[in-house]
């Protein structure tokens, strides 16, 4: 179960959000983009799904918005819980691939910093989509800093489905997961939102002993409004 394997690489370490204690390059893209955080008029309050151990929470502090982390492993919430200190920021364990338990309209940010690479079924993604819009307010916006099928590391690990989906397995981890281009889940998330800005990260790695070129990217969508919850 890919949860117990979580559990382990949080003793292992073998990929580096494990272990990086600095925030990603994934916090630089939003913390361009604080104005239009700013500007949504929802509740002050930010959901950041797969946590982990909380290293991008200083980060997502700086919005001004409560942090609530959420991951479905428990050893990380731990991490983060020291990390963030005895503060107001809130730690859930649960799963992204079920109903997110928290109520409508009850966050102005939900982020996503590479974990969305372990829903790898289009229709858990779609599904996750609609949950994220329910949780978030009105002009609410969503952000995802993921694993592209060019980066360096998983690249040589892909095994591509009949359907195009940029699978992989790592032997390491044992972890499968999905790689994403940004258009590929804009589509898939596209009856809950609307794509407003993305950019590409390329940077030297060490992973497994050895040096790779990584290639993540960001992308920020903002909840289109519709019929099946409020506007
Ligand atoms: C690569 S780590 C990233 C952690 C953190 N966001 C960071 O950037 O440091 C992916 C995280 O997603 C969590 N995760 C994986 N699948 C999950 C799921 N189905 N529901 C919730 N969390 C999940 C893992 O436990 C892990 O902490």
């Amino acid at each position: 179960m890919s949860r117990d394997l979580w559990e382990r690489e949080y003793v292992t370490h073998s990929i580096s959000s494990s272990t990086n204690t600095r925030p990603s390059h994934g916090a630089d893209f939003l913390r361009r983009h604080l104005p239009s955080i700013a500007r949504v008029a929802g509740p002050p309050r930010l959901l950041d799904l797969g946590c982990g151990g909380g290293r991008n929470a200083a980060v997502l502090a700086e919005t001004g918005l409560a942090i609530v982390g959420m991951d479905f492993a428990h050893r990380p919430l731990l991490a983060a819980r020291t990390r963030l200190g005895p503060g107001p920021a809130r730690l859930v364990q649960a799963s992204m691939k079920a109903s997110l338990p928290f109520r409508t309209g009850a966050f102005s940010l939900v982020t996503a910093f590479t974990s969305l690479e372990n829903v790898t079924e289009d229709d858990r993604l779609r599904a996750l989509g609609r949950e994220v819009r329910r949780v978030l307010c009105p002009g609410g916006l969503f952000f995802a800093y993921f694993l592209t099928p060019e980066d360096g590391y998983y690249l040589p690990l892909i095994d591509r489905d009949r359907d195009g989906r940029n699978l992989t397995f790592d032997p390491v981890t044992d972890l499968r997961q999905r790689v994403y281009q940004v258009a590929e889940l804009s589509a898939l998330f596209a009856p809950s939102f609307t794509l407003v800005a993305s950019d590409r990260f390329d940077f030297p790695d060490v992973r497994s002993g050895g040096v790779h070129q990584r290639r993540l990217a960001t992308a920020l969508w903002q909840r289109r409004p519709g019929a099946d919850g409020p506007a």
